[in-house]
């Protein structure tokens, strides 16, 4: 590995200010709030106000990075965005959080690795950061879901939430930063976890919108499955590469897509409550932004301290999953 290590100086989070709970849900379709509780934890979600779009709740998580960690815009390098609902399908969203900052110096480019996205994302950055190409980089998990999801598809318009966390990367010299990572793909769940149409398999035409193939598809029970699995070997591999083990963990930060497979992973692994942090039950599944915000909320509620050990894992479309161990 090069001569630095990169660690996570600055962190900040943003949401709409529009909160929807179960029990307007319960009015819009036939659902419950009991059911929604009981299978996956979440009360509410927050939902993103008409006319504004991604670049809108990714600046105000930006910014409040960057002013964590006391750099100006102009000084960033790299600019990643972790999402799967850019502004536009072309270009990236990062172009337009780059245009937003005023980032002028900083190359800008997505990454596209579904709910896995913002720890794919943190992985790549720290490579720049590692070899000294790059001494500021700012890596963003954001999604707008809401715009993506069959708002009359029970099984699914339920759990998803908008919402935006956002990091600023740099060198350091002390022990801070990234030990570990371990990223992975299986390219034969896709079907799993996928829009059908609008790219060059099934481009969009009257015909797609008509049979509604431009939201989200899911197969719920195969993804807990997968999920329960790929966590527990991901955290197995990276605690090795760590030469580390479980209880030298001061927090295990999980994706959040459901309280089930969050708590029968903690349980598998026999981690204390306070060790696993829940956000899900306040935003529901913000995809690759569930993990850059709980990171934010530990860290500003001073649980989450200087030279604690943190793991976080994802997982989700591709399929894929990506774990890091970090000294924050
Ligand atoms: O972010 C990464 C990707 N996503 C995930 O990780 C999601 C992982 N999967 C899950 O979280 C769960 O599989 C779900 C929460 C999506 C579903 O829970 P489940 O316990 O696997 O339920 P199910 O899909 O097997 O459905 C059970 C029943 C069905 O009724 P029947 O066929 O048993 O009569 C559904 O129609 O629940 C019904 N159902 C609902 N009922 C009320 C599904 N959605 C709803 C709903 N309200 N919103």
């Amino acid at each position: 590995m090069g001569h630095n290590g990169a660690a996570i100086t600055g962190c900040g989070a943003a949401f709409p200010g529009r909160r929807i709970t179960n029990h307007d849900l319960e009015k819009m379709i036939d659902t419950s709030n009991k059911w929604i509780l009981d299978r996956t934890g979440i009360r509410e979600r927050r939902i993103l106000e008409e006319g504004l779009s991604t670049v809108d709740l990714s600046e105000r998580a930006a910014r409040d990075a960057l002013e964590g960690a006391g750099i100006k815009p102009h000084q960033l390098e790299l600019i990643l965005v972790a999402t799967v609902t850019p502004d536009y399908p072309l270009p990236a969203a990062a172009c337009s959080l780059q245009a937003r900052l005023g980032a002028f110096r900083a190359a800008a480019m997505d990454l596209a690795a579904g709910c896995s996205g913002f720890i794919y994302a943190l992985t790549v950055a720290d490579q720049f950061i590692r070899t000294g190409a790059y001494r500021n980089a700012l890596v963003v998990g954001v999604e707008i879901l809401s715009r993506i999801v069959d708002w009359t598809d029970r099984s699914t318009c339920v759990l998803f939430g908008d919402g935006a966390g956002a990091v600023v990367i740099q060198p350091v010299r002390d022990k801070r930063g990234l030990v570990a990572f371990e990223l992975g793909a299986d390219g034969r769940g896709l079907e799993y976890l996928y829009i059908p149409a609008g790219g060059t398999a099934r481009p969009a035409s009257a015909e797609t919108v008509r049979q509604q193939l431009h939201y989200v598809k899911m197969n719920g029970p195969e993804i807990f499955k997968f999920a329960v699995r790929i966590v527990q070997e991901t955290m197995d591999r990276l605690l090795e590469k760590g030469k580390l083990s479980y209880a030298d963990l001061d927090y295990l930060f999980l994706h959040q897509a459901n309280l089930r497979i969050i708590e029968s992973i903690r349980m598998k692994l026999q981690l204390p409550r306070e060790k696993v942090p829940v956000n899900i039950d306040r935003y529901g599944n913000m995809s690759s932004a569930a993990i850059p915000v709980a990171l934010t909320e530990e860290a500003a509620s001073g649980r989450l301290k200087e030279g604690d050990l943190l793991a976080a894992v994802a997982f989700g479309a591709g399929l894929t999953w990506g774990g890091i161990l970090m000294r924050w």
